[in-house]
């Protein structure tokens, strides 16, 4: 309906306005960068371009009766970005090493700090929080651990206590605790692509996470079922979680390994949304009814960027199976010469 919006808003009568502007806030669908404008006895409430078109679930459930509409004349605020507010704190030498970027996660912030401005994290924390008032807490990231990809935070500023909340993304809730799971930002126009593949069928989502892929999938197609695997008791509770708040009730939650639950000859599409994932191309294809499509993710040096297509190729004969590659995409850059590719093929 609202496709091709400019200046995106929310207008809402005056009386639920302040209610309707900490939910956006809250779930970081405000667009800070204007001002929020009166119309008679409306407030009109900037929003993200990207929350334009979608579905704002959980707004609906506020039972107020509010409109998507482009903001006239928009008013911008001025821009103030962390450097300038660390301007009289950091020295002038290191200032060129303050992130320009940080993840942003319901009220939740998570900064990744070059090891130069470790005696100034704390101040940056700070910096944030004032920058995002509404933001409750800011976090030092440290990147992910392991198989399980747990989270490796240190507090900077705002509530310590304040680790869980709700991002709202392409018309989805995630619950999560950021100290416990990761969330993984970069991917969510390939969690979208897949959604829209599917008609009628059969998923299976090998590492489901809180549940990345199976939740747009469960509210955005007509999947007839999901099976969601994961084996992070901390990322399976939260998967849980988020089934109950998108009434995804398609999905079949699975606590353990997908290397030895993963269903057999059940799938009309498998997911394989772990980067290091080589060693289950097998069990994904077993999981696959007849024929079906594969979705498998893989870190990948570009020196070699064939490997993911040859191991789809080699395990495929292996089974004595045939498998066509459809595409492969760049997901987004993992590091320096290494990206996070997927490889959709169609087995059979
Ligand atoms: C990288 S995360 C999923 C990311 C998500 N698909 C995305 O791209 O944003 C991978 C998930 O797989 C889970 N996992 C790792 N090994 C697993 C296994 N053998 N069986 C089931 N889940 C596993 C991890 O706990 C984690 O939640």
């Amino acid at each position: 309906m609202n496709r091709n919006v400019r200046f995106p808003a929310i207008k809402v009568k005056k009386e639920g306005a302040e209610e309707v502007r900490k939910f956006l806030e809250s779930r970081g669908v405000k667009d800070r960068k204007r001002l929020i404008s009166v119309d008679g006895d409306h407030v009109i409430i900037p929003i993200k371009e990207e929350y334009a078109d979608r579905d704002l679930l959980e707004l609906s459930k506020l039972r107020m009766d509010f409109e998507i509409v482009s903001q006239d004349k928009p008013v911008f605020a001025r821009e103030r970005n962390l450097k300038d507010v660390l301007k009289e704190v950091i020295p002038t030498h290191l200032q060129k090493f303050v992130p320009k970027s940080y993840k942003i996660i319901g009220d939740i912030i998570l900064v990744k700090i070059p090891s130069e401005l470790d005696d100034f994290e704390s101040q940056i924390g700070k910096a944030i929080i004032k920058l995002h008032p509404n933001c409750r807490s800011v976090w030092r990231d440290f990147g992910k651990e392991g198989e399980l990809r747990k989270p490796n935070l240190r507090f900077l500023a705002g509530d310590k206590s304040h680790t869980e909340t709700i991002k709202l993304e392409n018309g989805c809730l995630f619950k999560l605790d950021v100290k416990k799971v990761m969330y993984s930002t970069g991917n969510q126009h390939e969690k979208m692509r897949i959604a829209k593949l599917i008609d009628d069928e059969v998923v299976v989502d090998m590492f489901a996470g809180i549940g990345y892929f199976s939740i747009p999938i469960s509210v955005h197609s007509n999947a007839r079922r999901i099976y969601s695997i994961e084996i992070n008791p901390d990322s399976y509770f939260y998967l849980l979680e988020n089934i109950k708040l998108n009434k995804a009730e398609n999905i079949v939650p699975i606590l353990g390994d997908s290397m030895y639950i993963t269903p057999e000859r059940v799938a009309d599409r498998v997911i394989m949304g772990h980067i290091f994932s080589h060693e289950f191309i097998e069990v994904g294809m077993k999981a696959i009814r007849e024929d079906g499509y594969i979705h498998y993710h893989e870190s990948v040096p570009l020196a070699i960027r064939e490997r993911p297509i040859k191991r789809l190729v080699t395990t495929a004969e292996k089974l004595g199976k045939k498998v066509e590659i459809l595409e492969y995409r760049k997901v987004k850059n993992y590091s320096p010469g290494v990206i996070h590719a997927v490889v959709d093929a169609y087995v059979h």
